[in-house]
């Protein structure tokens, strides 16, 4: 059998992704330094930006997801995220690949994209 065409195929889908963003928003909520960002927040307001990660990631993977939430730059505006707080988070994502055993490129190209929104959203 050949390999699935797109990254979204290859990661294992909807399902696969969904497991993956709920386990990277787990860790950072858990985050002492980023769990700031997430305090005192309705349970419906978390599963609704839960679900905008999911449709984000399948979209940019290229999932035949539609992604209807606000750019990256938008979202994130006045958060004040730092260089400290980037590294903070990329640390998480690392830990969520490794927790779900992904690697080579398709980990590569994973990392890859969510490097590629740090300028949208490292301000301070
Ligand atoms: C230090 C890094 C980050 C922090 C602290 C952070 C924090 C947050 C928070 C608190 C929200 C909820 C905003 C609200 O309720 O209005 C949010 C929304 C969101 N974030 Fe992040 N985020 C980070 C990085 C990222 C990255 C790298 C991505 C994508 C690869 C991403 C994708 C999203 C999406 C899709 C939303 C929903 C946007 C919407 O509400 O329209 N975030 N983020």
């Amino acid at each position: 059998m050949s390999t699935p065409t797109t990254l979204y195929a290859r990661l294992g889908g909807y399902d696969a992704i969904s497991a993956v963003a709920t386990h990277l928003v787990g860790r950072l909520m858990a985050d002492q330094r980023l769990g700031r960002l997430w305090a005192h927040r309705g349970t419906d307001g978390l599963q609704r930006e839960l679900q905008l990660l999911v449709n984000f990631l399948c979209n940019a993977t290229g999932g035949p997801v539609l992604y209807t939430g606000r750019d990256m730059k938008t979202s994130h505006k006045g958060m004040r995220i730092d260089e400290g707080d980037w590294q903070a988070f990329m640390g998480h994502v690392n830990a969520t690949l490794d927790h779900f055993g992904l690697a080579g490129d398709d980990r590569a190209a994973v990392v890859s994209f969510v490097e590629s929104t740090k300028s949208d959203l490292v301000e301070a």
